[in-house]
């Protein structure tokens, strides 16, 4: 409504704020959008399986779309994501006999992917999601076990980010993951872009996707990770974030709505987050919500099917929430 302030207005001191878009909430959310963002990012459409389904065969009328959107509005537009062991074709890593593509093929695969889709898209992209959640979960792992790294080896990350600088170079480029503020996987994270930076390897950022909820993780934990990360050069962008109504363990059904408790906790945390990305602004160059408003979440099906929650600032009618008036 009228009184109800533009969150990007108010934080153009700051960074740009972002969401996450598909294309049904593209159309039935665009007034929330052009209102409150000036950042997109496509929440699934410029994934490997959307944009090359087949070999060859690049489909980017949805991501066209998007970015159309974006410029019509003066928005930002993030890039998600080149390299990911998720929503990648089955072809990619296979030859055409049926047996496992070979380094050589693979790795002309993804040169051929990442110079179609950030060529098409050079200059109006202004950071990519180079590799994508590269980093093991276990403890006695280093890098997650793929199809990537078992068949290019551990090059393929490096291999990745340059074929990216030589297509855009002067994209932003980032390493992007979950659980980022966990000590043990930050740590892995760290190590990870240490010698990417050694190497001179180009890149640019650290992607924070922010996937947290009212308990976790820690404000103590954020913190350590991005100074952990900017002590390496690196600038950081909050990329896929929403706040769980629910703690990680809880899987209730039942409820309808948050109770009264879990929606002071919610508040709070996003009163807290914000307060520190402020704190931060020098080095974080974006923070983006993984949607728009309560009305759409991922996390209605993940990590419970069909259960509804409430991660955003803005309702399921698209209205302000108290963690909305507390953020500005
Ligand atoms: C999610 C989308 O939101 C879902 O619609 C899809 O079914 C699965 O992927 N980390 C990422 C995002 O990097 O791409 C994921 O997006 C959420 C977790």
């Amino acid at each position: 409504s009228m009184n109800v302030p533009s969150l990007h207005s108010i934080y153009k001191d700051y960074f740009p704020i972002g969401a996450a878009v598909n294309s049904t909430t593209l159309h039935s959310d665009k007034d929330l959008l052009a209102k409150h963002f000036n950042s997109l990012t496509a929440e699934n459409e410029m994934k490997f399986e959307n944009l090359q389904p087949k070999e060859n065969e690049f489909t980017f009328d949805k991501a066209d779309e998007m970015l159309n959107f974006a410029s019509d509005n003066n928005m930002k537009f993030r890039g998600h994501t080149l390299v990911w062991h998720n929503q990648t074709p089955e072809w990619v890593f296979t030859e055409n006999d049926g047996s496992t593509v070979t380094r050589e093929n693979l790795l002309n695969r993804m040169e051929n992917h990442i110079s179609t889709v950030m060529g098409r898209y050079k200059g109006r992209i202004y950071s990519w999601d180079v590799v994508n959640e590269a980093i093991s979960d276990e403890s006695s792992e280093f890098l997650r076990k793929s199809n990537w790294l078992e068949i290019i080896g551990e090059d393929f990350i490096s291999k990745a980010f340059e074929m990216a600088h030589k297509t855009d170079p002067a994209a932003a480029l980032f390493y992007n993951d979950y659980n980022e503020s966990n000590p043990e996987k930050r740590e892995k994270i760290y190590r990870l872009v240490k010698s990417l930076v050694e190497r001179e390897v180009p890149i640019h950022g650290v992607g924070l996707q922010a996937h947290w909820n009212v308990s976790q993780p820690s404000i103590d934990h954020i913190r350590e990770a991005i100074e952990r990360y900017a002590s390496l050069g690196m600038q950081i962008q909050i990329t896929e974030m929403d706040v769980s109504a629910f703690d990680w363990d809880d899987r209730r059904t039942d409820l309808t709505k948050p109770t009264e408790k879990m929606a002071e906790m919610q508040t709070r945390r996003f009163e807290e987050f914000f307060q520190l990305f402020r704190e931060y602004k020098e080095i974080i160059t974006s923070v983006t919500f993984w949607g728009i408003s309560d009305s759409y979440t991922w996390l209605n099906d993940f990590p419970v099917k069909g259960r509804k929650n409430w991660p955003f600032v803005l309702d399921e009618k698209g209205e302000p929430k108290e963690s909305f008036w507390k953020i500005i």
